[in-house]
């Protein structure tokens, strides 16, 4: 297979001594952003620990911010039905988290501040899970890692390697999905289900 090198980031975080619990600990504590003040709770992530895939979204929306659960409202029930149908299961297969563990009032994009501030929580996930594969999940999370100039329709798919060892794929995201009903060769959504396939059939390789 072969992979797009890419190590802009560097996978070292500052809170590399604790265990995901005592991460999860000092998030609920957060205040670095404003968003922090105003969380019902925090999503800080799903799934379990030994999972080979992680799947990283944008931010919690009202739903998740309700449940402190990712992606369970429609989008997250979207991308729940299209792993099903490419035999990916979301209990055995993944560890979900996003860019952000707190809510965008009205779910605006996440800014620059906001992002920078959650970026630990993130990469001490990573470095503590330590995935076969990386899924990110829509354009915050593409840009996040990628960087700002790309554009999800002309990286879908494609296969990076971040931090210089830990394979990465991008997908749509649900949310653009759900406005974008087609499934029409090439579509966006059956382009999902193309690059989730990829996905299960990596899984299957391990
Ligand atoms: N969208 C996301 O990116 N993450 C969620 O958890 C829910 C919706």
């Amino acid at each position: 297979m072969n992979y797009l090198d890419f190590n802009d980031k560097e996978l070292t975080p500052t809170l590399k001594e604790l265990s995901l619990l005592e991460v999860r600990n000092v998030c609920m504590q957060c205040q670095n952003c404003e968003l922090g003040k105003k969380r019902t709770n925090l999503v800080f992530s799903d799934g379990h620990a030994n999972a080979p895939v992680m799947l990283i979204g944008e931010a919690p929306g009202a739903e998740e911010d309700e449940t402190g659960v990712p992606f369970v409202g429609r989008a997250g029930k979207l991308l729940n039905q299209l792993m099903q149908e490419c035999g990916i299961s979301r209990e055995k297969d993944l560890y979900i988290c996003n860019t952000l563990k707190c809510r965008p009032p009205e779910n605006r994009d996440p800014k620059p501040e906001e992002k920078n501030a959650c970026e630990n929580y993130l990469m001490a996930q990573i470095n503590i899970v330590r995935p076969k594969l990386i899924v990110l999940c829509g354009a915050t999370a593409a840009k996040f890692f990628l960087g700002d100039d790309i554009k999800i329709s002309q990286i879908r798919g494609k296969k990076y390697l971040l931090f210089n060892k830990i394979p990465a794929t991008v997908i749509f995201h649900p949310s653009y999905l759900l406005r974008n009903h087609s499934e029409e060769v090439n579509s966006p959504r059956w382009l999902t289900k193309k690059d989730l396939t990829a996905v299960k059939k990596f899984i299957d390789t391990l």
